[in-house]
Parts: C-alpha cells; sequence; structure tokens
C-alpha cells in the first residue's frame, strides 16, 4: 500500500529510542523527513544515525525536555516555523505505583510530561497544519486508557486526557485536513520494558522471565508486542489512507483488554 507519505516533515517527540523512534524509523521509510525529540544530544545523535541506517533518510534533532512547559513554549514555537505535517506525541513513561504513593511533584510532573507537553507542542503546530489544509497528529497513549492497571495510577489518571484531547482537536481541525489520534499499545519491548521487567524480578525475587511471562500469559497473542508494530501503526494513522480516521484511541495490545 502506498502511503502517499513521500516529501512529508515530522516531528517526533521521545523520538531517541523505544516507541518513538520505531514510529521516526517507519516514517522515515515512508519517505518522511523527521526531526527526533528528546533530553539527550548525544542520544539523539545516535538515534538520527538509527533512522539514516534503516531508512536511507537523514534525520535532524532537536534536545528539549518535555517535562519541561517554558522551554517545550520556546521550542514549539520556533519548530512551527519549519514546516510540519505531522507531530507524533510520546515521553518518558511515569513511574508505577499506586495513588497515594506519589506527592504533588510527581503528579505535576506526570502530568507536565504526559498530557501538557502535547497540549503545547499541538497548540503551536496544529493551527499551522489546517491553515496549509493538510496534518497527522498522532499521539502515544498506553493500554491503560482502555484498561487501567493496578499500579499505573499516574498512567491510569492522566493519559485518558490524550483522548479528550484529539477528539476535541478533531471537532476542531477535521474540517481543515487535520486527524489526531491516540495510538494505545500494551506491553512492548522496548529499553522501558526490560528495565520495568528486572526491577519487577528483583522486588519479587524471582527471574526475568518469569516476569515477562506473567505479563504474556495475560496476552491472547501470547508474546510481548514489537516497538516496529506501533509504528507501522502510526505511520498509516499518518498517512494520506487514513484520512477519515480522527479522534480515535486505537489499540494494538495482542488481544489483552477485554473491552470491545
Ligand atoms: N513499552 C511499552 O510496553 C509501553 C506500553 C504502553 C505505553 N507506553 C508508553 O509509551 C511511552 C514511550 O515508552 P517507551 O517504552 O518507548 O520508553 P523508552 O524506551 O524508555 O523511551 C523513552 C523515550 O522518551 C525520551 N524521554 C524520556 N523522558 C523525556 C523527557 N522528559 N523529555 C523528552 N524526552 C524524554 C527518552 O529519551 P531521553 O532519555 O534521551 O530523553 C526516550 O527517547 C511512555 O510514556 C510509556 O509509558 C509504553
Amino acid at each position: 500500500m502506498d502511503l502517499d507519505l513521500a516529501g512529508r516533515r515530522a516531528l517526533c517527540l521521545a523520538a531517541s529510542r523505544g516507541l518513538g523512534h520505531a514510529c521516526a524509523v517507519a516514517l522515515a521509510r515512508e519517505g518522511v523527513e523527521v526531526c527526533l525529540v528528546s533530553r539527550d544530544a548525544a542520544r539523539l545523535r545516535q538515534a538520527a544515525a538509527g533512522v539514516q541506517e534503516a531508512s536511507g533518510r537523514a534525520a535532524t534533532w532537536h534536545p528539549l525536555d518535555l517535562t519541561d512547559p517554558a522551554a517545550c513554549e520556546t521550542a514549539f514555537d520556533a519548530l512551527a516555523e519549519e514546516r510540519y505535517d505531522i507531530v507524533v506525541t510520546s515521553c518518558g513513561g511515569p513511574p508505577t505505583g499506586p495513588v497515594a504513593g506519589f506527592d504533588r511533584g510527581d503528579w505535576e510532573e506526570a502530568f507536565r510530561g504526559q498530557l501538557l507537553s502535547v497540549a503545547i507542542a499541538c497548540c503551536h503546530l496544529v493551527p499551522p497544519m489546517a491553515r496549509r489544509g493538510w496534518g497527522r497528529v498522532a499521539m502515544i497513549g498506553s493500554i491503560t486508557m482502555r484498561m487501567p492497571m493496578e499500579g499505573f495510577a499516574l498512567s491510569n489518571a492522566i493519559r485518558p486526557g490524550l483522548a479528550g484531547l484529539a477528539k476535541t482537536l478533531t471537532q476542531e481541525y477535521a474540517g481543515r485536513g487535520v486527524t489526531a489520534n491516540v495510538v494505545c499499545p500494551g506491553f512492548t519491548a522496548t529499553g522501558r520494558l526490560t528495565e520495568a521487567a528486572a526491577r519487577l524480578a528483583a522486588d519479587r525475587g524471582i527471574s526475568v522471565d518469569e516476569v515477562v511471562n506473567g505479563w504474556t500469559h495475560a496476552i491472547p497473542a501470547a508474546r510481548l508486542g514489537r516497538p516496529d508494530e506501533v509504528g507501522a501503526l502510526v505511520a498509516y494513522l499518518c498517512s494520506e489512507r487514513a484520512a477519515f480516521i480522527s479522534g480515535q484511541s486505537i489499540l494494538i495490545d495482542g488481544g489483552q483488554s477485554p473491552g470491545m
């Protein structure tokens, strides 16, 4: 299927590793010029080389801490001048734990990273897309938006705001060629998940394999997701082919969420 994305430009947030990087690679393979955003310049340089190796296309990068709203305002204001057609949002995952396990600072930091950074990016980047008559917003959310999980209090409580943001952007901009959707991954094999498995294994005195087997046991597909599968879904949603899909929160979870 020709996704008809060649020549488009995408800003990919939290894209030096993991899901954000997989989305950048998938878009670059479709002929999109990508700019990677995350905190560390050295990791970004390496990530841009990874995009080039995987796609044959050079990538640019922009260091930014997405939990710093003032820095986000300045950066997205400047980046909006660079004519991005696509923005893929993500951020480092919030720490796990129960509601009372976090203080106000933790709640505020999770809100800034998971939701406020996305809203600020959209405020700056979406109106110019609408003026040009074409744009795509793809937000990386989580299965927790549809199936809140024990021990994921920050994610369960804050991420559903992405669904409201995508719906609202749709009401405001779909008539001018801009779509906005959320992709909700289940357990997907990234560095973050490997770290979480190692932490849980140490806490419970069991092996990493036992932790991962416990997770996959709950997934009808009987395996973890792959980052490139999330990248492929995001590339499709960003394509011309998906012009009639907007305001949706789409699970990619191997069938784990029980809802219909
Ligand atoms: N993997 C899963 O199973 C899964 C499932 C559902 C939802 N999610 C969510 O998807 C998101 C990405 O997860 P992942 O598995 O891809 O994580 P990851 O492999 O740890 O990658 C996280 C990325 O975010 C960047 N980042 C972290 N904090 C940042 C900040 N404050 N400002 C800018 N960039 C930042 C990191 O780069 P630097 O450290 O260089 O800044 C890195 O590029 C998370 O929110 C996670 O909760 C993941």
